[in-house]
C-alpha cells in the first residue's frame, strides 16, 4: 500500500498532525479565555503520535504538517519532529505556530528537519495583537519571526485571519511585512471553527477578492499556479520573489483540489475540516503500537502474529477514508 485514494478519487497524500490542544493565545475567533483544555489521559503521547505518523508515511502519506493549539508548547515536541522527519518516504515536515516560542526553538525546529513554518500573525500593532490574542506578547513573536527569518528555511509563510473592521486598514503593512522578512504571506477568510465565537463572523467577513483588490493598489499581482500541497491560491508579486496568497472557503471552495486530512491530538482522525465525519483511531492506534513492541521483544511465531496485529491501524486508516466528504459545508452563521 503506497497511496491513499479517497472515494472522490483524490489523493490523500497530506496529513495534519495536532500534537496539543494547548495554546499559550487565546485568539477571539479560536478559543473563549476559560477554555478547558484536555487531561493528559485523553490525548496521544508523543510516541504514539510518531507511530501514526509512520504508519501513515508508510501508506504513502508525503507531507505532514504539525499543528495545536500551539505546537511549540508540547514538552519533547522536537523529540517527536525529528522521528517524524527522519522517517523514509516523507518528503515535507512542517509546522504551523502563533511564533511566541520561535526566538528560543527557531534554530532547533531546522535542525530537526522542519522545512517550512507558517507563522499566524494579524496585526503589526502591540494593542490590536492584545485584543486578538488576549495576550501581550507581539514583541516575543516578532522576535520569533526575525529569528526564523535569518534561518535557511525552505519557505516562511505569514498568516492572516483577515476581520473587517479589525484588521483589514493593515493589508498593505501585513503584506510589506512578510516581503520585507523574505516570506510569503497568506490572507484567511475566517472559518467557523474552534468555539463558537463572541462576534458575528458575517459582520466581520470579506472575501479574498476584496483583499487582493486591496492589495493590487499596492503590487502588480499575477495568479499563480504554484501549489503548497494547502487551499492557498497564490500569485505572484511583481518584482519580488514571494507571493501572497488567500484562503478562501466561503468564496472559493477549494474541495476539489482537497489533499489532506487530520488527526486530532485525542487521535481522531478528522476527514475534513467543515464536516463531522471522523473516525476514532485512538483505541487501534495503542493496541497497534503495544503490538509493534512486543514484536521487538519477542520470538518470530509471536512477532508474525504481532505484525498482522499492527495491520489493523492500516486497516482502520483505509476504513476511515471511506468516509471522506466531498466538501466543506461552512456558512457565515
Ligand atoms: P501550506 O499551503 O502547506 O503552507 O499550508 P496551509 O496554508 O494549508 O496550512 P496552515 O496550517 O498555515 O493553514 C492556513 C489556513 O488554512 C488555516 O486557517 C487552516 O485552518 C486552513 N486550512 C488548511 N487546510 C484546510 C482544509 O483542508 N480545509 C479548510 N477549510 N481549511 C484549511
Ligand atoms: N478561521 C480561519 N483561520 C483560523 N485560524 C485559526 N482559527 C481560524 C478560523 N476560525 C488560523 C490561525 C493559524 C492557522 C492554523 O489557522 O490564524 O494561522
Ligand atoms: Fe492559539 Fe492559534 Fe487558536 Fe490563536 S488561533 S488561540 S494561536 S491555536
Amino acid at each position: 500500500m503506497n497511496s491513499l485514494i479517497d472515494p472522490f478519487g483524490r489523493k490523500i497524500d497530506y496529513l495534519r498532525i495536532s500534537v496539543t490542544d494547548k495554546c499559550d493565545f487565546r485568539c477571539t475567533y479560536c478559543m473563549d479565555e476559560d477554555v478547558t483544555f484536555l487531561s493528559k489521559e485523553l490525548v496521544l503521547s508523543l510516541e504514539e503520535i510518531v507511530h501514526v505518523a509512520k504508519t501513515f508515511i508508510a501508506m504513502g502519506t508525503k507531507h505532514i504538517r504539525i499543528t495545536g493549539g500551539e505546537p511549540l508548547v508540547r514538552k519533547n515536541v522536537l523529540w517527536a519532529l525529528e522521528q517524524i522527519a527522519n522517517t523514509e518516504g516523507l518528503e515535507e515536515l512542517t509546522i504551523t505556530t502563533n511564533g511566541s516560542q520561535l526566538s528560543k526553538m527557531a534554530q532547533d525546529l531546522f535542525n530537526a528537519g522542519v522545512s517550512r513554518i507558517n507563522i499566524s500573525l494579524d496585526t503589526l500593532k502591540a494593542d490590536r495583537f492584545l485584543a486578538l490574542t488576549r495576550k501581550n506578547k507581539f514583541q516575543q513573536v516578532i522576535k520569533g519571526i526575525e529569528a526564523a527569518s535569518k534561518l535557511p528555511f525552505k519557505r516562511l509563510k505569514i498568516n492572516s485571519v483577515v476581520l473587517k473592521n479589525h484588521n483589514d486598514d493593515e493589508l498593505y503593512d501585513l503584506a510589506k511585512f512578510a516581503l520585507d522578512h523574505n516570506m510569503d504571506i497568506s490572507f484567511i477568510e475566517e472559518m467557523p471553527l474552534g468555539v463558537i465565537t463572541d462576534h458575528n463572523r458575517a459582520e466581520t467577513y470579506l472575501s479574498s477578492d476584496d483583499v487582493i483588490d486591496t492589495l493590487s493598489q499596492y503590487y502588480t499581482l499575477t495568479p499563480s499556479d504554484i501549489k503548497t500541497g494547502g487551499p492557498t491560491r497564490y500569485y505572484h508579486v511583481a518584482g519580488s520573489n514571494h507571493k501572497i496568497g488567500v484562503i478562501s472557503p466561503h468564496s472559493h471552495n477549494f474541495c476539489d483540489t482537497c489533499n489532506r486530512i487530520r488527526l486530532t491530538v485525542e487521535g481522531r482522525l478528522l476527514l475534513c475540516l467543515g464536516n463531522e465525519h471522523s473516525k476514532d483511531l485512538k483505541g487501534v492506534i495503542r493496541s497497534s503500537m503495544q503490538h509493534l513492541k512486543a514484536l521487538e521483544s519477542t520470538t518470530e511465531l509471536e512477532g508474525s502474529a504481532a505484525l498482522e496485529n499492527s495491520k489493523e491501524l492500516e486497516n482502520a486508516i483505509i476504513e476511515a477514508l471511506a468516509l471522506k466528504p466531498q466538501q466543506h459545508h461552512f456558512n457565515l452563521d
